[in-house]
Order: structure tokens, then sequence, then C-alpha cells
């Protein structure tokens, strides 16, 4: 075995470490916008979208105060609202159905794949009169197979929004997650591959009229004329927050290269294992550009590993808690998922983010091998 059976402590998520590695240049770009007084939709913020939509090559991006308000003004500008059906995974935050749930439509959930995205056979056969969109949710850090939604989508007449939240950077095709339907949402809640020191997101979109709108419900339904157009929200980025992202956005092709690494190397190390069922690898698909968000597998005895990795310093997580969205009674959100229902049996999350070194991932699968033979 590689790594060390020792008193290893291997946190799921570290903030201090992450915040410790930029302190110096962290800490001085906030005290500059503390110093300036720059507040609210100052230069910092106007900075962000300008780089944000040249990264991803749209027109727009808006900074939005976070994820769940980038989904909703998405669906707004894609004129869903009550009376429509939007077709939602049911492995995603609760977030996403609520985004949906908030214009006044009603999410419809449907089934998931082995990779762990949105099945467009499952979301085909939820289709109804009512159905207006369609809302993948690119999640894990990996794209859909967006030529399938698109078909699905051109047949039905249904409109596409994006819950990219989890996956900037993310790629199908060669096209940026975020990037295919009327708008893409991004959050930037700090455990995110591109995350502040809060609550942060974006919407981008490369239809005009939609970017004015989603400008305006960010801002009380301000607009440019300063007149107000519609009731909003008070759904701004903070500048300070669009300070931090500007850094951080400078340095994101290296952290997306480490996240990746570290996905190869879990890759390398158990796919030997039957017991176990792992996230697409990194070269796996050439159609996929995965920037792993997090590395989800499933696995037998899914609790006893748990438990094994735990007490041996390791920390794991089951995704929103260990329940999707179907499964949440109060919801009124039933349905009968088979692959999703099976596989929140199954599921868990390992360690990865920028603190994790190779040692860390080597000592994690030292564990998981051991788990399985002894
Ligand atoms: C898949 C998904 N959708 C939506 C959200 C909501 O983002 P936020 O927490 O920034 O509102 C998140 C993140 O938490 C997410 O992971």
């Amino acid at each position: 075995m590689s790594g060390q059976k020792n008193s290893r402590s291997i946190p799921f998520f570290n903030y201090p470490a992450l915040y410790n590695q930029n302190e110096q240049e962290l800490s001085e770009l906030v005290l500059n916008v503390l110093r300036r007084g720059a507040y609210i939709m100052q230069r910092d913020l106007e900075e962000f979208e300008t780089s944000l939509a040249t990264y991803l090559g749209v027109r727009h991006a808006i900074g939005v105060a976070d994820g769940t308000m980038a989904i909703h003004f998405g669906l707004r500008a894609a004129g869903v609202g009550p009376g429509d059906e939007v077709l939602v995974p049911s492995h995603t935050f609760v977030a996403t159905a609520a985004a949906v749930a908030h214009t006044g439509a009603k999410p419809v959930l449907v089934d998931c794949g082995t990779d762990h995205l949105i099945d467009p056979a499952s979301a085909s056969r939820f289709i109804t009169s009512r159905t207006k969109a369609i809302l993948p949710v690119q999640l894990n850090g990996r794209t859909a197979d967006m030529t399938a939604i698109g078909k699905l989508a051109d047949a039905h007449g249904l409109q596409i929004v994006e819950d990219s939240c989890q996956a900037l950077g993310s790629k199908f095709d060669g096209r940026f997650a975020g990037t295919f339907g009327v708008a893409g949402s991004f959050s930037f809640y700090p455990s995110k591959t591109l995350g502040c020191f809060g609550d942060g997101g974006a919407v981008v979109t490369d239809d005009d009229a939609a970017a004015a709108m989603m400008r305006e419900l960010r801002d009380h339904g301000r607009g440019a004329d300063g007149l107000i157009h519609r009731f909003g929200f008070n759904a701004r980025l903070d500048n300070l927050q669009a300070a931090v992202l500007n850094y951080r956005l400078k340095h994101y092709g290296a952290v997306i290269e480490r996240r990746r690494a570290i996905a190869r190397l879990y890759q390398n190390r158990l796919q030997g294992l039957g017991e176990l069922l792992l996230p697409p690898g990194p070269d796996a698909n050439a159609a996929h550009f995965d920037i792993y968000q997090n590395y989800e597998i499933e696995a037998d005895r899914r609790d006893a590993l748990r438990d094994h990795l735990t007490n041996s310093g390791v920390g794991t997580i089951l995704q929103w808690g260990g329940k999707c969205i179907h499964q949440f009674p109060d919801l009124g959100l039933g349905a009968d998922l088979p692959y999703t229902e099976r596989m929140t049996q199954r599921f868990l999350m390992l360690p990865l983010n920028l603190a994790v070194s190779d040692d860390d991932v080597n000592y994690v699968c030292d564990r998981i091998v051991e788990f399985y033979r002894g």
C-alpha cells in the first residue's frame, strides 16, 4: 500500500487551508475594497462580469446574490410562469426545484443515469402539454449530453435553462456548461470550484433582452435609466465578493487542472474495484470535459465503507444529506425514479479540493481497498 494507516485527518473540505494558500493576496484585495468603500454595484463587479463573459464566450454575465437566484432569473427570462411544468432531475440541490416553484411553475422530477446527470429518456417520459422547459443540472462538474437534451427540447418546443451551478468551465462537445440554452446559472458558494467568501452567483445569456430583464430583476426592477420597470429583488452580487472572484478567476485554469489530476488519481487507484461505480474518468470520453466539482462514487455497503473512512480520519459527504428531491414528502413531489432511488442508497462523495494532496488521495484509496479486500 502506498499510504500509511495512521491518525491522519483528511477533512472533506478545509476552508481555512484554501484561504491560507493565497492569504496575502486575498487579504490585500479585501482591504483595498474596504478602503475604497466600494460595496454595491462598483467597478469590481463590472470587471468580474466582463471577465466571466469573456471566459465563457457569452454576451452577458450578470452577478447575482447566489446560484438559486441565477436559476430563477434564467427561468423568468425563458418565460416560465404559473401553469407551466419544468423538467428537473431529482438528484440536485432543492434550490433547483425551488427556483422553478418561485416562478409559479411546477417542478417535475425525472431520473438520472449512471453518470448521475439527468437521463434524457426519463425526461421524455414526463413531458405533458404543460411542459415549458427542461432544466438540466450539470452536476458534479460534468455537462449532460446536450445533444440529446437539445433534440428533446426541439421535438417538444421546450426552452432550455441550465443549472450549471456546479460546472463552471465544464464542457460538452467543446461548448461550456451554461451556454446551451436561454440562460445558464453559476454558484460561487465557498465550496464551489470558483468560490467566494459567502454567497454569490451569476446568470449568463447571449440574449440582450433577457439580459436587460435579469439585470432589472436583480436590482429591485431598476433599469439603466434609473426608473423602476417591474417588481424585482435585492439580489445583487456584492462588490467585495466580485473582487475575490475576479482574483480567483484569473487562476481558475490551474484549479481545473488540479481537480482533474486528483480525479485521474482516484480513477487509476480505484477502477479495479467491482464494488464501486466511479464517475466517468477525465479521459473517458472526448465529448465531455469535466471539472470535478465533486467526486461522487457509488459503493456496495456504502454506510459501512463510510464508517471505515470516518474511523480512518477521512471526511466524506452524502450529497443533499443523502436524499434527492422526490424523497422529501413535505414538498409533495414524489415520483417513481428507479435509478435515483437505488443510487441514494449507494452514493458517496470523496474529498476532492485544492487542499488535498496526492498523498492524501493515496491514503483514501488505500483505506477503500483495505475495506473491500481486507
Ligand atoms: C446543483 C446546484 N444547484 C443550485 C445551487 C444553489 O446555489 P446557491 O447555494 O449559490 O444558491 C447549488 C449550490 O449550492 C447547486 O449545487
